[in-house]
């Protein structure tokens, strides 16, 4: 038993043995100084041997940072502020990149981080930029500036339901050990119990269908909006529109982890170990965010958006290597489609066309 696991434990003791999914996924990945976040040294890497569990776009290539960099470039000075704001900024590789090649347009740049561990990592690798940069536990009541975000959405903790025979559960954690007073292992079982929550559309059919719904995630684009005063904010994950996420066809939900490169689909084991997460429903987000006075300045995939931002031109004098790794983040197969770009504006013009959703913008189907 790990000290998490003991955590867990007395959380669930607590908890009458039960736990929503979210309750759980939270003290997983975010438990303070024991969670996968808050604990694990090297959580994002290129591959398995530099002990990494997952690679981000980020960390594949700088050439992504440096095309968001020029759409970040065109919010600043559309919404004529000079701060970027990133969310959960991992090794800092975005941050470095938009930071070089920004210089005095940004005269601060505040990142919002939750893992304590993640932050030392973000302060070495930002060293030259130590004067325009602070990190936040959470939010400010108010602010402005450019908001960034990648794969933050999809680390959120998120509520699991599961239609079976007709009736509607919601997953949550038990364990068969608890009645043992000195448990050696951490024991989890899934226990349902049934629920009055719904996924946002209705599933056809009658089949037996698993799924997620994200209260958190819609919370804090909820938080974002009261807060920003004026800005614009870009989110990038993998995800889709909410009917194609609740296709009925998708009966399965979205939920994966990952460890050492490799994907599964079983959080309850190597708990604190492996990373949790699921796709975003970009029109939940996208609501949220009407909802609380944002306006949506656009949707589009990472292929579209990335090559809107001028990817190919900056291409032009990087390697063959080089270009080989950017190619992955458009290719359709690699992370080109499946990755999308949503931006939010808070005090923008109305007529504002975002530079990187001039083609192939598919707001329309959120
Ligand atoms: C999958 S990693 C992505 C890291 C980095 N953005 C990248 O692309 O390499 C998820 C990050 O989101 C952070 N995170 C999760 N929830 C957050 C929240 N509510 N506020 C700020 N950061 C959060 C995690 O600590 C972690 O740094």
């Amino acid at each position: 038993m790990t000290p998490l696991h003991q955590l867990i434990n007395r959380v669930l003791t607590q908890s009458h043995g039960w736990l929503g999914f979210d309750r759980f996924m939270a003290l997983a990945l975010y438990a303070p100084n024991l969670g996968y976040y808050s604990a694990r040294t090297q959580p994002i890497g290129l591959m398995a041997s530099s002990g990494s569990d997952f690679v981000t776009a980020p960390q594949m290539s700088p050439y992504f940072s440096r095309a968001l960099a020029r759409s970040v470039q065109e919010a600043l000075l559309e919404t004529q502020t000079d701060e970027v704001w990133e969310f959960g900024a991992g090794t800092a590789q975005m941050a470095y990149e938009i930071l070089s090649t920004l210089g005095d347009a940004i005269k601060r740049y505040v990142i919002v981080e939750v893992s304590s561990h993640l932050r030392d990592v973000q302060a070495q690798q930002l060293e030259p930029f130590k004067d325009k940069v602070v990190w936040l536990d959470q939010l400010p009541e108010h602010f402005s500036g450019v908001v960034v975000g990648n794969e933050v959405l999809d680390a959120m903790p998120v509520k699991l339901i599961q239609r079976s025979s007709g009736t509607w559960y919601e997953m949550g954690v038990g364990s068969a050990s608890l009645s043992n007073s000195e448990p050696s292992q951490l024991d989890l079982e899934w226990v349902k119990k049934e629920t009055m929550l719904r996924p946002p559309v209705e599933i056809s059919g009658e089949h037996d269908y698993l799924t997620e719904i994200h209260p958190q995630g819609e919370a804090f684009i909820k938080t974002l909006a009261d807060r920003l005063q004026r800005g614009a904010v870009f989110l990038i994950d993998y995800g889709f529109p909410e009917n194609e996420y609740y296709h009925e066809q998708r009966s399965s939900g979205t939920l994966m982890c990952h460890q050492g490169h490799l994907a599964d689909a079983n959080p309850l084991v190597a708990v604190g170990q492996k990373d949790i997460t699921a796709h975003v429903n970009f029109t939940g987000i996208a609501l949220s965010a009407q909802d609380a006075g944002m306006t949506v300045l656009g949707y589009t995939t990472q292929a579209h958006f990335l090559i809107n931002s001028g990817l190919l031109d900056l291409l032009e004098d990087a390697s063959q290597a080089e270009r080989a790794m950017a190619q992955k983040l458009i290719t359709e197969h690699e992370m080109g489609e499946l990755f999308k770009v949503l931006a939010l504006g808070v005090g923008v013009r109305p007529e504002w066309e975002p530079l990187g959703f001039q083609l192939g913008d598919r707001s329309h189907t959120l």
